[in-house]
């Protein structure tokens, strides 16, 4: 059979093993999916080992979503424009990367929403990889203007570039301006760890001007429920989670490798017991 990998450090506490060797059983397909922990030393040697070892494909999480790019053969457009990896696909030897967090959070925002996305102005909180990627993707798909807060506001400029590169209308805004005009925004966006536990406590906004139709989302899901998600929904916000972006992430780089969409739900059951 085929073997599948992630490599991260640390990788102890993964979700992706389950969720795609239930993936692999369901759908019939002779794999299996390990979690490599890849000391940073070492990330060199482990990307060369994916060709050595006939590896089909891996993931790529936390600290090597830059490293391992410098190794690989091909680097897909999205994921040249984020500047990150978390997918490679072994092509007979030829090594590709690809990144589909920020894809993955678009579709779960998507389907949350009653209304076109497009439409719709957009807060981004946060300037670090994963804000990138979720940049990155909002602006492929078409939005008309992003606006980025971020503790250290000039960490914001290359997400300004990039946006500026993409033809989309953006700017950075301090905290407190962000706070006093937030009820222009439609969609709220958490990519920072603030909320992240142990300290579930944290919130990287205040909501106090939150408007009731908006939707306010964060990429963390541990916990579930942030602070932030907590305080929105008392405001009669829509909420979303990390869970979505987590599994739709994982289902498209499953599907990059197997060409075969894999059963969302069950992955996403998978990872609310393994949370619960
Ligand atoms: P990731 O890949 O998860 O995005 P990162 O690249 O280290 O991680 O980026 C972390 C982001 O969270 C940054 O936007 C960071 O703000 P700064 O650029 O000011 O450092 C933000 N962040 C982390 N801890 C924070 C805190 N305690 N308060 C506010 N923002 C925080």
């Amino acid at each position: 059979g085929k073997v599948f990998g992630l490599l991260g450090h640390p990788v102890g506490h993964s979700m992706s093993p389950n969720i795609h060797n239930d993936a692999f059983n369901q759908i019939g397909i002779e794999a299996t999916y390990h979690a490599f922990d890849v000391e940073p030393e070492f990330v060199k040697e482990a990307v060369h080992g994916i060709r050595a070892l006939q590896i089909a494909g891996c993931n790529v999480t936390v600290p090597h979503k830059v490293a391992v790019m410098e190794y690989l053969d091909e680097i897909d457009e999205e994921a040249r424009l984020i500047g990150a990896v978390n997918t490679i696909v072994n092509q007979n030897g030829k090594l590709i990367g690809y990144n589909t967090d920020g894809r993955g959070f678009v579709q779960s925002l998507i389907e949350e929403l009653n209304e076109d996305l497009k439409d719709k102005r957009l807060l981004l909180i946060g300037a670090g990889g994963a804000a990138r990627g979720v940049a990155t993707a909002l602006m492929l798909y078409g939005i008309r203007h992003l606006a980025i807060t971020n503790r250290t506001i000039e960490k914001a400029d290359p997400i300004v570039q990039l946006a500026k590169t993409l033809k989309t209308p953006a700017e950075a805004v301090d905290r407190a301006q962000a706070e006093k005009s937030l009820d222009e925004y439609d969609v709220i966006i958490n990519t920072t760890s603030v909320g992240m536990s142990p300290n579930i406590e944290d919130m990287p906004l205040d909501l106090g001007n939150l408007k009731r139709e908006a939707v306010v989302c964060d990429l963390i899901y541990n916990p579930l429920e942030t602070k932030l998600l907590k305080v929105a929904k008392k405001e009669g916000a829509t909420t979303i989670n990390g869970v979505g972006m987590f599994v739709n992430q994982a289902a498209l780089s499953f599907e990059h490798w197997n060409g075969v969409t894999p059963d969302r739900n069950r992955m996403r059951k998978i990872v609310l017991e393994q949370l619960g």
